[in-house]
């Protein structure tokens, strides 16, 4: 059955779709978070130091926490630390809580296992004379893992979890972690399910949440025609059936949009059948596995489905 809201390992509940926001551009994503929320009934942000937008999306959750249509805590705040700031997790979250205008976020990631040098050439970004981003050499995403946990303890997150993590990152991190990632949020759908990190996260009581669901801007899901005629079937969107498979599994979804409509849209619940859940299984196999968002890091992250920089060496 459709179910609007997941558990995590905590006990908190996380809303099985959220808004996303990741090139939410300045001047609308304001909007798109208050229209998310006020509107189209979105308990569930998804946000980023990195984005670069913090602060406006902080403007929106002012405006609807001070107009008191919704409280703060009816909606679910995810935000992540960028890898130049591995080494200073307390001022990372300190400076995103700042941004947002909040006193905790719900769920705080590590945005990828991969700390950067934090006093590089760059502040998100820094290279090396090659031009490669320059990976900080004598951390651990291990260490950021244990400084994060402690930020449980000072109640600036309720919970803390992992984005981009594989089966062996997360095995090489579970040896050492005495909190147990609530979240670890991938790429995931149709054309790069996951199927092999699903069930291992499942086992370990890890919540997947699913980034890029539609495909990402301009991805070909939108325009499948398997997807299409699940769409026709039950007379909803491609985005509807997209999103919805994610919730069939279990799995949280984010769609990211800044289209009024489009918010509205994506944050409907629908029960798919399970010949629909199953036929878009077939997607993959027949157009094989797809990753759209795969930054040039000098690391292996070892997806073992979609792999890409694999020639260089991994951060275990
Ligand atoms: N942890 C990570 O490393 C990571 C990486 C990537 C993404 N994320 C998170 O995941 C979120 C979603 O991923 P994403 O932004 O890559 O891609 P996405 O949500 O799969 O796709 C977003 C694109 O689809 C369009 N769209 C949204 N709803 C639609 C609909 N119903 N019909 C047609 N088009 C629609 C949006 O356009 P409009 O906005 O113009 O409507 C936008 O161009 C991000 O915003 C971010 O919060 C996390």
């Amino acid at each position: 059955m459709a179910t609007s809201n997941f558990t995590l390992n905590t006990g908190a509940t996380i809303p099985a779709i959220g808004l996303g926001t990741w090139q939410s551009a300045a001047g609308e994503v304001e909007t798109a978070v208050y229209h998310a929320i006020t509107v189209a009934g979105v308990r569930h942000i998804d946000c980023a130091f990195a984005y670069g937008n913090e602060a406006e999306v902080g403007r929106a959750f002012t405006r609807v926490f001070s107009e008191g249509k919704v409280s703060r805590s009816e909606v679910f705040v995810t935000t992540k630390l960028w890898g130049t700031w591995h080494t200073r997790t307390t001022e990372a979250l300190e400076a995103s809580l700042k941004n947002l205008g909040l006193d905790y976020v719900d769920l705080y990631l590590m945005h990828w296992p991969i700390p950067l040098n934090p006093s590089g050439n760059h502040p998100f970004f820094p290279t090396k004379p090659d031009g490669t981003r320059e990976v900080l050499e004598d951390w651990s995403f291990v260490d950021t893992w244990k400084a994060m946990e402690k930020l449980v303890d000072s109640g600036k997150t309720k919970a803390i979890g992992v984005s981009n993590c594989s089966i062996p990152y997360l095995e090489h991190l579970l040896k050492s972690a005495t909190i147990v990632p609530a979240v670890n949020q991938v790429e995931l759908h149709p054309l790069l399910p996951q199927e092999k990190l699903v069930a291992y996260c499942k086992e370990k009581g890890i919540r997947m949440t699913a980034y890029s669901p539609l495909g990402s801007t301009g991805g070909p899901l939108l325009k499948d025609e398997t997807v299409k005629k699940v769409a026709e079937k039950h007379g909803i969107s491609v985005g509807n059936v997209l999103i919805n498979w994610l919730v069939a599994r279990g799995i949280v979804a984010i769609p990211k949009s800044v289209t009024p409509s489009r918010i509205e849209e994506n944050a409907k619940i629908v029960a798919l059948d399970e010949e629909d859940v199953e036929a878009i299984w077939g997607i993959h196999n027949a157009q094989g596995v797809k990753r759209f968002v795969s930054p040039p890091w000098p690391v292996s992250l070892l997806f073992d489905d979609a792999p890409w920089a694999e020639n260089f060496k991994t951060l275990l």
